[in-house]
């Protein structure tokens, strides 16, 4: 610092015969080239003789390793190759001229994640557990830059399995505006179906928001944090207030009220309708043999109550009553202990017929009884707990088409969160109605009965419980086969600090 008092004149002065200075030789500065130069040199030539096996005769490819290998890939740790590309880095053929080439461009570029990320592609690709496509692409669609496959998945950092990827790799974009606001614009100008990263399984209805117009690229840091207060967003179907699609009719509150009738002495719970997959990770589909019938059993002959319509197809139905003869005369047979004379099935038919035709009036208001009632016609007398004698329509949409019946097949909704990976099994110890807190006052099917973004972060908070919140806890990153390809970015802007330019994990 120039002292006060000075001119500027006065300053220049000073260093006026110094300006060629750094033309000059100095001995520090010819001995700091010197040390600098043999240490590079005798670097090099080190490695031309590691190489070439002058050293040691068994010379292992691990000496030039930045660590050990993970445990998945361990069976490679000798062959280098798999990942590296041997000519560029560290091959028998290993020149000068390579080999300064290889400097130059990991001093511009950082890590050679490129070459290193068709390897990892190329290897995954033929190796079935995973499937990887060709075309294989790594997230969404309107990603503005991929992440190097290398970022995430860190290699070198010792035995055992790959370290979990970390929240900041995807707060790298999740949490940065810029990327953000890039990738809702990129978003506009793709056709909407190349959003569609779940293909459709035909096994599965799967209940799927409409994409939002800007995309899901709201900017947030954490799962458990406000939405307002730059956390998770509610989720969509609870954003939306989106109702349940189904036709079912199906009054959740109304089957726990007292006078349900208890099913082999047991009160029904939400376990007698709700079948836990083979996994435990998800329910089974509500199915009306093994649900319903036991009450409702679709009988309609008052005086015959063990005759019951056969379920789930109308035409079968229909046949059904067309030989309702037969039907009866099936019942007389099987009621009989012994075989029962001709006549007598035949009085019997006729009787029940009869008895039919004064339950209901007509053939017409029969059918219409069958299909279109909506309440169930008991008896009188009938003891009032078993919902018997009722129409399809007490449970279904049914319209008609001229004369005949269609009934609105039942849209039963498998999967609600298809976004996350949701696992009932690890929730095993908490309460269903914990997260589905409507289901025992639910009246009507349409309300949905799936958790908020509150009930998860009762637990899955640092703040609370303390159970992980971490994304990969329920969401994976890879989305199955996509339609556009992109470009991998491996350089970056040269102000950004060292580690984070070899990693490339900035933008
Ligand atoms: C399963 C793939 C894989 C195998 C096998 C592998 N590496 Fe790596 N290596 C990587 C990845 C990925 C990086 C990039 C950064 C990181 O994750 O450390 C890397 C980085 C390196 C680096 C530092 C960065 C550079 O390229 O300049 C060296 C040195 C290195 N590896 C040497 C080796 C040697 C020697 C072997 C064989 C003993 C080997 N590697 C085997 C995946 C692998
Ligand atoms: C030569 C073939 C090969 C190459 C190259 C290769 N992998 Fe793998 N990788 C495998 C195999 C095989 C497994 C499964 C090992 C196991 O069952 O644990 C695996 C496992 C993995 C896993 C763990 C999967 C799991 O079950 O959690 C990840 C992640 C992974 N590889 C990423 C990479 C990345 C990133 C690269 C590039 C740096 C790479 N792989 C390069 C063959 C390869
Ligand atoms: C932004 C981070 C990120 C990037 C980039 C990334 N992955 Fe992954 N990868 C993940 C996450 C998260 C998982 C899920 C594993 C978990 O839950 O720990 C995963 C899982 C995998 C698995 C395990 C098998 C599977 O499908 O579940 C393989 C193999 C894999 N990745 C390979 C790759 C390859 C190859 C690349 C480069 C083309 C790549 N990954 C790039 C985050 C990433
Ligand atoms: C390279 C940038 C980038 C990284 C890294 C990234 N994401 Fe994303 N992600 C996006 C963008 C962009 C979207 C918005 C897609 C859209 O508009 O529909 C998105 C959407 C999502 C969605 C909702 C859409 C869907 O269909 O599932 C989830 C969940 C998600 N990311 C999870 C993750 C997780 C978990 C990680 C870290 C392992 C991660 N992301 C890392 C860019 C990224
Ligand atoms: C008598 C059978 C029955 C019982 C008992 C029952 N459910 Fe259901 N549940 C159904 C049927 C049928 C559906 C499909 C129609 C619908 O969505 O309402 C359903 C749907 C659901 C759904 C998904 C649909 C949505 O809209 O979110 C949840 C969650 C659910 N039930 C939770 C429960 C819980 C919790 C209990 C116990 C308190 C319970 N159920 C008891 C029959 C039953
Ligand atoms: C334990 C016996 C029992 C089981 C099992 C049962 N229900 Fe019911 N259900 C009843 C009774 C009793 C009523 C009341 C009937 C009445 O009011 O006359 C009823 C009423 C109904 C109603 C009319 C609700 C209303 O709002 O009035 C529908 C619709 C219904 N059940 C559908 C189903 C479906 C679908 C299943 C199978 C998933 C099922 N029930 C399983 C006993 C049962
Ligand atoms: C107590 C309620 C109830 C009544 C009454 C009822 N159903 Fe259903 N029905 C269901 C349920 C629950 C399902 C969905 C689960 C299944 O397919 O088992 C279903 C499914 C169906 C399906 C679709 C089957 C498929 O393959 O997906 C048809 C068609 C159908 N019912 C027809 C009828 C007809 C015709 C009647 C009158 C004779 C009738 N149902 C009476 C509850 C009922
Ligand atoms: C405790 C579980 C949980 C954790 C932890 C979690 N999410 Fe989610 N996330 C969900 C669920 C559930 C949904 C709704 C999925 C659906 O509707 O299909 C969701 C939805 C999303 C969406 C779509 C948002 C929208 O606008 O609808 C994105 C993006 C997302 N998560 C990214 C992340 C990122 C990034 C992290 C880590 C900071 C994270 N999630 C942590 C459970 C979780
Ligand atoms: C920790 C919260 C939680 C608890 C406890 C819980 N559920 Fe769920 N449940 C969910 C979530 C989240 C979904 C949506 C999963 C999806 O489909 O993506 C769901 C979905 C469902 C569905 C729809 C079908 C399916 O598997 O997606 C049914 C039915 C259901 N739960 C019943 C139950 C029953 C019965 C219990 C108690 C034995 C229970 N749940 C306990 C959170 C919970
Ligand atoms: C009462 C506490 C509690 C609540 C509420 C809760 N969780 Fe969990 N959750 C847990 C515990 C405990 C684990 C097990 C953690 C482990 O295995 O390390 C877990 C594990 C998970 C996992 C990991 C499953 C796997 O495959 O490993 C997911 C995904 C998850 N929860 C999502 C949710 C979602 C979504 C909600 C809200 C609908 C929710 N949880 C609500 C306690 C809770």
């Amino acid at each position: 610092m120039a002292a006060p008092g000075r001119t500027q004149k006065q300053i220049a002065e000073r260093y006026k015969g110094n300006l060629g200075y750094y033309k000059r030789k100095h001995p520090w500065r010819v001995a700091r080239f010197t040390v600098s130069f043999l240490a590079l040199a005798g670097g090099l030539a080190a490695i031309i003789a590691y190489q070439n096996r002058i050293f040691r005769r068994q010379a292992s490819e691990e000496f030039f390793s930045s660590g050990r290998i993970s445990s998945h890939h361990a069976k490679y740790e000798q062959d280098c190759a798999q990942c590296h590309d041997k000519n560029a880095a560290m091959g028998s053929e290993l020149t000068l001229a390579k080999f300064k080439s290889v400097v130059k461009d990991r001093f511009h570029h950082g890590i050679d994640f490129k070459s290193i990320d068709h390897k990892c592609e190329e290897c995954h690709e033929k190796n079935p557990p995973f499937g990887m496509k060709k075309e294989y692409d790594l997230h969404e669609p309107n990603v503005v830059e991929n992440r190097a496959c290398s970022i995430c998945h860190q290699e070198h950092l010792g035995p055992g399995p790959m370290s979990k990827v970390a929240d900041s790799q995807c707060a790298s974009c999740h949490n940065e505006r810029a990327i953000m606001e890039a990738s809702a614009k990129k978003g506009t100008t793709l056709p909407p179906k190349v959003f569609h990263l779940r293909p459709d399984t035909p096994q599965q209805i799967v209940f799927e928001r409409p994409r939002p117009d800007a995309g899901y690229t709201q900017v947030f840091s954490s799962f458990h944090r406000d939405p307002a207060r730059g956390g998770h967003p509610e989720f969509q179907l609870i954003r939306d207030k989106a109702p349940d699609p189904d036709t079912l009719r199906f009054n959740h509150a109304r089957h726990f009220a007292s006078d349900i009738p208890p099913v082999k002495g047991q009160k029904l719970d939400c376990n007698y309708c709700h079948k836990p997959d083979p996994q435990g990770r998800f329910y089974e589909r509500i199915n009306f043999q093994a649900h319903c019938q036991t009450c409702h059993a679709l009988q309609f002959d008052e005086r015959n109550p063990r005759l019951h319509l056969p379920h789930g197809d109308v035409n079968l139905v229909r046949t059904f009553l067309r030989t309702l003869p037969a039907q009866y005369a099936e019942l007389a047979r099987s009621q009989k202990e012994k075989q029962p004379g001709y006549n007598d099935v035949k009085t019997f038919i006729a009787q029940q017929m009869n008895g039919l035709r004064r339950q209901f009036g007509s053939d017409a208001a029969f059918e219409n009884a069958v299909f279109l009632e909506i309440d169930p016609y008991k008896r009188e007398d009938a003891v009032p707990t078993k919902a018997n004698f009722s129409g399809c329509a007490h449970c279904h949409a049914v319209k008609m088409d001229g004369r005949m019946p269609v009934v609105t097949k039942p849209y039963l909704v498998d999967r609600w969160m298809p976004q996350a990976n949701f696992n009932h099994a690890k929730h095993a110890s908490v309460s269903c109605e914990e997260c589905h807190a409507q289901a025992r006052q639910s009246k009507e099917t349409s309300q949905v009965l799936m958790p908020d973004k509150a009930k998860c972060v009762a637990c899955h908070s640092p703040e609370t419980k303390k159970v992980s919140s971490a994304c990969i806890t329920c969401h994976t990153y890879h989305a199955p086969g996509q339609l556009v390809k992109m470009e991998v970015r491996t350089d970056a802007p040269a102000s950004s600090p060292f580690k984070q330019m070899l990693l490339g994990a900035n933008r």
